[in-house]
């Protein structure tokens, strides 16, 4: 019997297999994910489905390359207490300036953050408690959120587009 029930939850796997390819055309079975971003100007952001969370791909553009918020202004500014792979431990919290990636996870309840352009200072905004963000993620000082928002593990493969990875125990 228990061969039957291994043959049903293989079956299972392989009738959900293409739905999964529709919900996530770039999964690979490896379980990455390759985003291009080469259409996205600056000030516009993407977003893609990534093992059951959602990622942000958002282009700064140069009004957001010069320094941010001052360090006084910022929970955590180092992001030593916030997650992000050890490439992205810089001030600009991604392996490139113009481009940030990040969990879409408000770092205090949970909530969907959005991309608020036209704030310079923030333009990562909660809809739930106001937390503010700034172009790299940082939490503002003032903010209900207590961490950065968390940046997932990735690496570039072209010019315009990076591959989403499960992060690799350290
Ligand atoms: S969940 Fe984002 S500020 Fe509360």
């Amino acid at each position: 019997m228990r061969w039957v029930q291994g043959f049903s939850i293989t079956g299972l796997g392989f009738l959900a297999y293409p739905f999964f390819k529709v919900l996530m055309p770039g999964l690979s079975e490896d379980g990455f994910l390759d985003v291009e971003f080469g259409d996205l100007r600056p000030g516009e952001s993407k977003s893609v489905a990534w093992l059951g969370r959602t990622v942000i791909v958002f282009k700064r553009g140069r009004r957001w390359l010069a320094p941010g918020p001052e360090v006084t202004e910022l929970k955590d500014p180092e992001s030593l207490e916030s997650r992000q792979p050890t490439f992205a431990q810089n001030a600009a919290r991604s392996y490139r300036d113009d481009v940030f990636i990040f969990y879409s996870n408000c770092t205090h309840l949970g909530c969907e953050v959005a991309i608020a352009p036209e704030r310079w200072e923030a333009p990562i905004q909660c809809p739930c408690h106001q937390s503010g963000f700034d172009a790299s993620g940082r939490v503002l000082r003032n903010a209900a959120a207590t961490l950065n928002l968390e940046v997932p593990n990735y690496r570039p493969v072209s010019a315009n587009a990076v591959r989403l990875e499960r992060s690799r125990p350290t």
